[in-house]
């Protein structure tokens, strides 16, 4: 069967960092039989750009036709000043709700190359792997009513509305649970339930789920605690699973206890294993064009899309294999350089993880 995959550069560094990812799942096709075809489309301000809106119709046939999806970053100063609906972060939020990708999986991993990138205690990270779980098509960032609007004295005011079922509870605990299952088999459910009630009713849903997983341990902490506990004693965690804004912050959060956003990918899945992977890293305008982005993240997402969605573990696995090789031979991007390591550009890392693919 040919895998169908579409790829969505975006924006920034984007299209960089997603060229070095295609080259890696075009290798595997061309060295080991991988059967696979890649589509391209727009997202994001290039998207707006070309045709006027940030996930247009025709990506959206394209997206909904896909086995699964690369995408590499959206977003930029010159988009930021149009009115809301064009942005190119209410593209990603679209295809994240159109295709209903309400897992969002975002896994932080502290290579042992690149210990000393972290900004905490070496033996505080050493040997980290956690995996947040976060819920990506409600909470706030979809709740109504939602606006801007003057009450009667004049005085402006600005409202969003935190607001979760309970079949979407339900749903990303069930996910947080099965994952836990392949990994430590413990879960820490992360809320505010000492104040919101959103949160109340998230709790006692995922209390119940839970009964279905008696071999899962269960904890839960307030998401100002969790903060707290992250820089505090990351290896603590093993899964988190969280709303969709709290799980914003604190994968930010966990990705910088790494020491190395650059290196970190993450998947959006529906619940038939479809989803859409991307770098966590945003698309940096900063250094967009010059060559120089760290393109790991973005192949390590085609890894996980591999393993998540294709069903294809051997092939994510000399992926990251591939990835291992590249930094013990001491190749760094800018993102994750330390003395006496080679610098390399965007596409000579793309290249080095191509070598060690045929190598293997
Ligand atoms: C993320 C990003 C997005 C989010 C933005 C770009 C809409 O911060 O994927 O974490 O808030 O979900
Ligand atoms: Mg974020």
């Amino acid at each position: 069967m040919t895998h169908k995959v579409l790829v969505l550069p975006g924006d920034g560094i984007g299209p960089e960092i997603v060229t070095e990812g295609a080259k890696i799942l075009q290798c595997l096709q061309q060295e080991y039989g991988l059967n696979i075809v890649l589509e391209y489309g727009l997202l994001g301000g290039s998207a707006v750009n070309a045709l006027g809106e940030p996930y247009p119709a025709e990506t959206r046939r394209q997206a909904r036709a896909a086995d699964a999806i690369l995408l590499g970053a959206v977003g930029g100063p010159q988009w930021d000043t149009l009115e809301r609906p064009l942005r190119p972060e209410r593209g990603l939020l679209a295809i994240r709700s159109d295709l209903a990708l309400f897992a969002n999986l975002r896994p932080a991993i502290l290579y042992p190359q690149l210990a000393a990138a972290s900004s905490l205690k070496p033996d505080l990270v050493a040997g980290l792997d956690l995996l947040i779980v976060r819920e990506l098509n409600g909470d706030i960032y979809f709740g109504q009513p939602r606006g801007i609007r003057t009450l009667e004295n004049g005085e402006r005011e600005g409202f969003n509305t935190m607001v979760y079922r309970q079949s979407e509870i339900e749903r990303i605990a069930r996910a947080a649970f099965e994952a836990a299952r392949k990994r430590h088999r413990k879960v820490c459910s992360v809320d505010k339930a000492n104040v919101l009630e959103a949160s109340e009713l998230w709790r006692e849903v995922i209390e119940r789920v839970a009964r279905d997983y008696p071999d899962v341990a269960l904890s839960h902490l307030y998401v100002d605690n969790a903060a707290m506990q992250l820089v505090r004693a990351p290896k603590q965690f093993d899964v988190i699973v969280t709303g969709n804004l709290f799980g914003d912050i604190l994968s930010d959060c966990a990705a910088m206890l790494t020491g190395s956003i650059g290196m970190l990918p993450s998947a959006s899945l529906d619940a038939k294993g479809k989803g859409l992977y991307e770098p966590i890293h945003g698309s940096a305008p900063d250094i967009a064009g010059k060559g120089a982005a760290n393109p790991l993240a973005t192949i390590l997402s085609a890894a996980m899309l591999l393993r998540h969605s294709l069903n294809e573990p051997e092939y994510a696995e000399r992926i990251e294999r591939a990835v291992g090789q590249v930094l013990d031979q001491g190749l760094r991007t800018l993102d994750i350089m330390a003395e006496g390591m080679t610098p390399v550009g965007t596409q000579a890392m793309g290249d080095a993880v191509v070598a060690a693919l045929v190598g293997d």
